[in-house]
């Protein structure tokens, strides 16, 4: 039996993300995020309109997500209630937040940049994706239950940067999932993954199927005109 239930929040359960942005001064924002999901090399975040994290992205239209791993709990919990816009919603204040002039010293978490890069990465995540703005649009904007103007940006991610620890030991371009310990916000609340359960049917082909790109000569030419042919009818 269920039961009709209204929950205030409806966070059941994805993985942290740190999102690095560029401020106006120069100098990089970090802030956990959990609303991000993942389609081929493009990525869904939904962000309240009022952090800082929304405005330099509106600005500067980039962006470092640092994929977050269970043993960063601590240093992660240090970011929460913290926003670097100077100032604070009212929201935010009921919440408690607090201004925080430099994310990084107030979390412990150390700063990376790529000499190619204005954004400072978290040297701590082992999984780091530059991504650029593709999309942003208002969200749940006729939704009476939301109480803070929220945006739904759609990212295009340009370079994915991993640990070497975490990929299989035979393929560097694949993250090994027994190695790669996602931190999960579930309810608020901080979770790392277990064990693998079962043997998954969704993963028994290879990954690379995934990515008719990487295939090379004839193989790449046919595959695309099937793609396109089959994409049609679905009006892509
Ligand atoms: C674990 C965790 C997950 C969060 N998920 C989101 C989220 O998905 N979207 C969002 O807008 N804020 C989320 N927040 C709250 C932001 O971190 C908060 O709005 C913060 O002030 C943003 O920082 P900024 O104003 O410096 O950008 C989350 C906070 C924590 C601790």
């Amino acid at each position: 039996m269920k039961i009709n239930i209204e929950p205030s929040i409806m966070y059941f359960g994805t993985p942290v993300v740190l999102i690095s942005t560029l401020n106006k001064d120069g100098t990089t924002n970090i802030a956990p995020i959990s609303s991000a999901w993942w389609l081929g090399w493009s990525c869904m975040i939904g962000l309240d309109a009022t952090s800082k994290s929304t405005e330099n992205l509106k600005r500067n239209g980039q962006c470092i997500l640092n994929l977050a791993s269970g043993d960063l709990a601590d240093k992660v919990n240090n970011l929460a209630l913290l926003t670097g816009s100077k100032e604070i919603p009212v929201h935010k204040k009921l919440l408690g937040y607090k201004h925080s002039k430099d994310k990084f010293i107030d979390s412990g978490f150390t700063p990376k940049r790529e000499a190619s890069e204005s954004i400072n990465r978290i040297d701590e995540c082992k999984i780091q994706l530059s991504a650029i703005v593709e999309n942003m649009n208002e969200f749940a904007k006729n939704d009476t239950r939301m109480a803070i103007p929220t945006y739904a940006i759609e990212l295009q991610i340009t370079q994915v940067n991993a640990s070497p620890d975490i990929l299989l030991s035979d393929n560097e371009n694949r993250i090994d999932p027994n190695k790669w310990n996602p931190l999960i916000m579930n309810f608020r609340k901080l979770y790392s993954l277990s064990s693998e359960l079962n043997e998954s049917r969704l993963a028994i082909k290879s990954e690379d199927l995934y990515a008719p790109w990487k295939r090379k000569g004839a193989v790449r030419f046919l595959t695309n005109r099937i793609l396109k042919f089959s994409n049609k009818k679905y009006g892509h």
